[in-house]
């Protein structure tokens, strides 16, 4: 595998290293890639199977002391008792129920649920799958302009989901939003999430229970309102607050902090400009450049096409783009994502000191397909048929599941001369779509006004190089954050080393 090793060493190229390598940064990432998520479903099912159990042995006891005290009545047995009856079953009940309750009570019989809901607890998300999952909604929210409200409702890009976040949810994106400065969007979130937590509000206990009493609301309000310099406004919700939970110190402070702030005249946060990676509309609909293009059967790419023609529609003739239609078959993608399953890690990047970093614009986990197996021939004998280019100069296949919001930032595949080295350059890229992604996950190519929708089955092809070998910086691309769907592509990267004899000159382009 020397070109996987070569790859390694590349500046700011997509790696996948192995999980035992850098175990610490390539924890669960449990939102980087759908596929991995359905650990936690089932991590899930364990809980509320514990709890379920936790309940009927609660209800159980419930039951037995709610049936003691009706039998007792001892109301009417707290006046002296005047028959020996009486006196007889108060002995009796303070000798022997007195010492089956004292031991009921002491009785943990859930002990064991209580073992099982500790097991459990390595596997839980962590603060640090929390950002991420934020950080995916975050990006779908501002990459496709979706309503705040209409997003709380589960409504992405007006279908409906049956899904719908609840007040707990909402305060968490709104402190999330807080931390990253956007005041604006979190006061949306915070309002929509105050609604629902009053439309709620008989339930004060449990939402205390899980730690997001009401009070945690107004505290996040008066924040937001201070920063957004409306102080006045957040003076007098947490007045108001205050009389409501008196033995809440945090509010307290917050009042004092407002005080300060109205009494220097703090500056207003600056509102945030949008930031990394703006998509344009190629995201939301399918842009092509040209209408005069078509679609057509290519029978010339190689011998093997003139007797099985594939389904081509071009895209773009400078530079070389094409879609291939029903290339792969579900029998074929099945086995591909089976294979790949077992290994997908988080995509990092390899910095100037040669360690791997996690990158914050590339959330998705791949894997590499490194064996030679028959499907796998086959597949490369399909990318060389499409390219009529040499692919024994080629990586290997690379396979990749995308998580929520999942997006790969704007790159080029090809590489800069200063990174070239020694190194072949990748003169073609094929994306293989292997599955269909219902909302978003566009491949975008800005600079073209060009986007792809995945389609199962389907591959996407472009050479990186100009007719003179140079790197074509209008290939530059990205994947659009998936909205909804779990998507699966596979890349086939083919260097130019070998293609000194296929494709010898185009300078006609
Ligand atoms: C819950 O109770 C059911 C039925 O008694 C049992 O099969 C199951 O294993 C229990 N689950 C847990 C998590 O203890
Ligand atoms: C939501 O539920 C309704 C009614 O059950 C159903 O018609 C609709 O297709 C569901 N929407 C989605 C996106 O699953
Ligand atoms: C068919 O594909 C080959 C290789 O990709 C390309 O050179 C050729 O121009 C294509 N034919 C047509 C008619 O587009
Ligand atoms: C490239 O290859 C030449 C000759 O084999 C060698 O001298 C040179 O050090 C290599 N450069 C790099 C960057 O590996
Ligand atoms: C392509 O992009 C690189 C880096 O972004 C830049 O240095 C180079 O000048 C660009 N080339 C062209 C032809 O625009």
């Amino acid at each position: 595998m020397p070109k996987l090793l070569t790859s390694l060493a590349i500046l700011y190229f997509l790696v996948l290293v192995k999980s035992h390598g850098k175990t610490k940064i390539l924890r669960n990432n449990y939102a980087i890639s759908i596929h991995d998520m359905v650990k936690l479903i089932d991590y899930e099912h364990q809980l509320l199977d514990i709890l379920q159990n936790f309940t009927n042995a609660l209800q159980q006891r419930v039951d037995a002391i709610e049936y003691y005290l009706y039998t007792t009545d001892y109301e009417a047995e707290k006046k002296l008792p005047d028959d020996p009856i009486k006196s007889f079953r108060i002995i009796r009940r303070l000798h022997s129920d007195y010492l089956n309750w004292k031991w009921l009570m002491e009785q943990q019989p859930w002990e064991p649920l209580v073992k099982h809901i500790i097991a459990i607890a390595p596997h839980m998300p962590t603060l640090k799958d929390i950002e991420e999952a934020f950080n995916g909604l975050r990006l779908i929210q501002w990459t496709y302009s979706l309503p705040t409200a209409q997003m709380a409702e589960g409504v992405l890009q007006n279908i409906h989901h049956n899904t719908s976040l609840d007040a707990m949810q909402c305060l968490t994106i709104a402190r999330h939003l807080v931390k990253l400065k956007e005041f604006i969007r979190a006061k949306e979130w915070l309002m929509v999430g105050l609604q629902m937590h009053e439309a709620d509000e008989d339930n004060e206990v449990f939402y205390s229970q899980l730690g997001m009493p009401l009070s945690d609301f107004y505290e996040l309000f008066a924040e937001i309102h201070d920063e957004l310099g409306t102080r006045y406004l957040a003076m007098s919700e947490l007045r108001l607050a205050i009389k409501n939970w008196p033995e809440r110190v945090s509010l307290q402070r917050a009042l004092s902090r407002l005080k300060v702030n109205i009494r220097i005249g703090k500056e207003p946060a600056k509102a945030k400009e949008k930031s990394e990676g703006v998509y344009n509309k190629c995201c939301s609909t399918e842009c092509r450049p040209s209408a005069k293009l078509h679609c057509l059967y290519n029978t010339t790419a190689s011998y093997f096409l003139r007797l099985a023609p594939l389904k081509m529609e071009l895209l773009s003739l400078d530079p070389y783009m094409v879609l291939f239609h029903d290339v792969v078959s579900d029998k074929d993608i099945t086995s591909i994502r089976n294979l790949a399953k077992g290994g997908l890690v988080r995509a990092v990047t390899v910095t100037k000191d040669g360690s791997y970093e996690e990158d914050p614009a590339r959330t998705t986990k791949g894997t590499w397909l490194v064996e030679n197996s028959k499907l796998i021939q086959r597949l490369s004998q399909l990318a060389q048929d499409m390219t009529n280019l040499d692919i024994r100069d080629a990586d290997p296949f690379q396979v990749l599941n995308y998580g929520i919001g999942g997006y790969y930032g704007t790159h080029f595949d090809f590489l800069a001369d200063t990174e070239m080295g020694n190194f072949s350059n990748r003169i073609a890229t094929a994306v293989f779509y292997l599955s269909d992604v219902p909302q978003g996950g566009a491949t975008i190519f800005p600079k073209l006004g060009l986007s792809v929708f995945p389609k199962k089955g389907s591959a996407l092809l472009w050479y990186n190089l100009d007719h003179k070998g140079d790197g074509d910086n209008r290939t530059a691309h990205s994947a659009c954050p998936t909205i909804v769907g779990s998507r699966w592509v596979m890349t086939k990267w083919i260097n130019e080393r070998e293609q000194l004899f296929r494709r010898p000159c185009l300078t006609t382009l």
